[in-house]
């Protein structure tokens, strides 16, 4: 007859339930770093349409407050997809940067050379939009942060086009 093992514990495995909410705030936390981004590209826009120079000054000064205002509006948008989903949108202008995978430019590139950062920030987006549009697809996406998503994409390749159409370069 052997005696009871004093070192028999009842330790429960660990865990692996998903919780429900997990995809959901997979899309909160997606819906931040895109904001961060949309936030340093929509500084960076308004610093070229305030510093372009040359002889495209007329055209791309105009051009850029377009794109800034547009980005403006993004920017709210996608902050009240945060808000609804019960989260706080990234405010500081050092968690934005924490958060961001664009770039600032501290530099003042020749007119061109702005349109290509904004080009290559505008996929750099799109591939963001996209990615996280699929997500909340996946997730239950109730507060319908897919459509804002899917609208982004469009205007966003519509503006690369057109951009890339000024540059000569499609
Ligand atoms: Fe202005």
């Amino acid at each position: 007859m052997s005696a009871p093992d004093p070192n028999t514990t009842t330790a429960s495995a660990p865990s692996t339930d998903v919780a429900p909410e997990t995809a959901e705030a997979d899309v909160t936390t997606g819906l931040n770093a895109l904001l961060a981004n949309a936030t340093v590209f929509y500084q960076k826009v308004r610093h070229y349409h305030w510093n372009v120079t040359g002889p495209h000054f007329f055209t791309l000064h105009e051009e850029f407050e377009a794109l800034y205002t547009f980005w403006n509006d993004a920017i709210d948008e996608i902050a009240e997809q945060v808000r609804s989903r019960g989260d706080r949108p990234v405010h500081t202008l050092a968690d934005v940067l924490d958060l961001a995978s664009l770039e600032e430019d501290p530099s003042t590139p020749a007119a061109e050379e702005m349109v290509e950062v904004v080009i290559a920030d505008l996929a750099a987006l799109d591939e963001q939009v996209q990615q996280l549009a699929e997500r909340a697809e996946e997730a239950d996406d109730a507060d319908g942060a897919a459509t804002v998503l899917e609208d982004l994409s469009e205007q966003i390749e519509e503006d690369r086009w057109m951009l890339r159409a000024w540059l000569n370069d499609l």
